[in-house]
């Protein structure tokens, strides 16, 4: 019954997707599709209703925003390479299921890329530091217009993690990314890759038993349902990024392209001013109610495990080095602001404590 669910869903899928085989309009308007993995409750849904209010307040006459949430149009990979073809405008999708576009994106799925997560937002912020990289996919029939925090990823399994050595003899979900693979195996368990749609059925039967995402997998997505045990191993922030069909933008005006990205902007406002109380509220969800147990493991032994996997990396795709080195800086900078700032917090509490 439920395979015949799942093809009919698929059908569905494959029908909705073959209709738009070009640009279409209603009402003399060009619908203007984004497709996007997540439910309707997720920040970046709301994110990027941000995005449709943004366009439709100043060319509602002309566009109208469609938005497809839950892989309702397919996959992350399939929906970027219905993006590429111009079949829908636009598609929310984590750098993983970009980097086999474009290699570059690969830097973002290596394990322990950044120190802190302050590091991370300050690069991500960067946006002309950014703009080389969102820039570099034209002729791949895709530009990156800005991107989503989709916070610290993190194990979950049906098995309690504590040390790397629990992870030996589990199969561990990944996304579809030779990076995450590598990471994964080096960790000791044994990578399986499959988009996000499958991972709850995966691990219902026995498939995997787990895999590795921020909080909100466990209730927008609910596999807090079928796996209780998630582990604080904080070894990769990936982010995801709001990408959009060349063609289409270079058709816009220049005054329409500016709205797009203002819009653009306003919706990673929006997304990351909700991402926090997200987390929070999947935190108290996922234990309370779905019975989760949350694990804080000391990092370093599995730190150390992956720690040959940012060479191999750079060593077999060269084309991320540049950003390596830039990242490092910036980790450096909140390195040092963050000891001062815990060594001055230190002194005030040595100041209170005498
Ligand atoms: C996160 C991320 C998604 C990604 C997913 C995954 O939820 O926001 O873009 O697809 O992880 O692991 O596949």
């Amino acid at each position: 019954m439920k395979r015949m669910k799942q093809l009919a869903a698929s059908a569905v899928c494959l029908g909705m997707a073959l209709t738009f085989s070009g640009c279409s309009y209603t009402g003399g308007k060009r619908i203007v599709r984004i497709s996007h993995a997540q439910s309707e409750e997720h920040p970046e849904h709301q994110g990027l209703l941000k995005f449709k209010e943004v366009v439709e307040s100043k060319f509602g006459d002309k566009y109208e925003i469609q938005i497809f949430p839950n892989e309702l149009l397919g996959s992350a990979q399939e929906a970027i390479e219905l993006c590429q073809t111009g079949a829908i405008d636009f598609v929310v999708a984590g750098t993983a299921n970009v980097e086999t576009f474009e290699g570059d994106y690969e830097i973002f799925s290596m394990p322990y890329l950044f120190t802190s997560r302050d590091a991370y937002h300050a690069v991500m912020n960067d946006v002309d530091y950014m703009s080389q990289l969102y820039n570099s996919t034209d002729e791949s029939g895709f530009r990156v217009l800005t991107w989503f925090d989709a916070g610290i990823r993190n194990f979950y399994s049906t098995k309690k993690i504590e040390t790397p050595d629990d992870l030996k003899g589990q199969k561990i979900r990944v996304q579809q990314s030779p990076a995450s693979v590598a990471m994964v195996n080096a960790f000791g368990a044994a990578a399986s890759p499959m988009s996000f749609g499958e991972v709850y059925t995966a691990i219902q039967q026995g498939v995997i038993q787990g895999a590795e995402n921020n909080e909100l997998a466990l209730t927008n997505n609910k596999h807090g349902e079928v796996a209780k045990y998630y582990t604080y191993t904080q070894h990769q922030m990936v982010p995801d990024v709001l990408l959009g069909n060349t063609k289409f933008l270079d058709s816009l005006s220049d005054e329409e392209y500016d709205v797009f990205m203002e819009a653009a902007h306003d919706a990673t406002e929006l997304e990351m001013s909700e991402w926090d109380k997200a987390v929070e509220e999947a935190y108290n969800y996922a234990k309370d109610v779905q019975g989760v147990e949350f694990i804080d493991v000391d990092i370093e032994p599995f730190r150390e495990k992956v720690k040959g996997v940012q060479q191999d990396m750079i060593e077999r795709n060269p084309g991320i080095k540049d950003m390596y080195e830039h990242i490092q800086e910036v980790n450096k900078e909140f390195d040092s602001k963050n000891s001062d700032k815990n060594s001055t917090e230190a002194l005030i509490e040595e100041g209170e404590t005498k």
